[in-house]
């Protein structure tokens, strides 16, 4: 996996188009797709389950990076897996046994990933760092697209890097909320490894251009 990957969030595509803008990404310069489940239980909104990420996989020629922002997500993870998930994240703050719920996902065969909410810190990974394959760090509440960005996140891309190196991980960093053309070379240059964009990938009136400005 390298660096500099940007992952489009489909929770802002048009769901009366979905496989059109999936058919867009597949052409742009986007790296992986980015699929937001939400359950209206641990965040206050529900989007979609897997009726949409079997769309998604069926038309998806790139990697898939599932965020599940659930309770009780070690319930789901063996599904969005079987149904083509290359990636499952789950927040430290919905699980209660962490660590198992990550060797679950790698032993299914998927990558696995870890996700802080925005007043979570990062010393929480401190003893599994060493088993995840990615860090998600939360850059607004999550729940809804398109919210402003939380400066603070800067401070916590450091304090993960730090983490990785100091524990020999290989995991790498995505950051995810409130990410546009403006902040995504700041976001990179601090340590970032993936940007999660939707509002600005959608929003705009050249998606695939977009995607090649957030790359720069
Ligand atoms: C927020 C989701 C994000 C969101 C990003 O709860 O996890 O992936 O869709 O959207 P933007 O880029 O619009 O902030
Ligand atoms: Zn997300």
């Amino acid at each position: 996996m390298k660096n500099r990957l940007i992952a489009p969030s489909l929770l802002s595509a048009d769901f009366g188009n979905l496989q059109r803008d999936i058919e867009m990404l597949n052409r742009s310069q986007a790296d992986w797709f980015h699929v937001d489940v939400m359950d209206g239980r641990f965040v206050p909104n529900i989007s979609f389950g897997f009726p949409v990420m079997k769309t998604v996989r069926e038309h998806a020629k790139k990697f898939v990076d599932v965020h599940l922002m659930i309770v009780e997500p070690e319930k789901y993870v063996e599904e969005f897996i079987n149904q083509g998930a290359d990636l499952v994240s789950v927040h430290y703050e919905a699980c209660t046994h962490l660590h198992r719920t990550i060797n679950l996902i790698q032993d299914k065969g998927a990558k696995a990933g870890v996700v802080l909410n925005p007043s979570t810190p990062v010393l929480m990974l401190e003893d599994i760092i060493s088993e995840v394959d990615l860090v998600l760090l939360m850059s607004v509440n999550p729940g809804f697209g398109g919210q402003k960005f939380i400066e603070n996140t800067y401070k916590k891309i450091s304090e993960t890097k730090d983490l990785i190196l100091s524990n020999n991980s290989t995991a790498l960093i995505q950051v995810d909320g409130g990410v546009n053309v403006d902040n995504s070379a700041k976001l990179f240059d601090a340590g970032a490894d993936v940007l999660v964009a939707g509002n600005a990938v959608f929003s705009s009136e050249n998606p695939e251009k977009t995607i090649e400005l957030l790359k720069i």
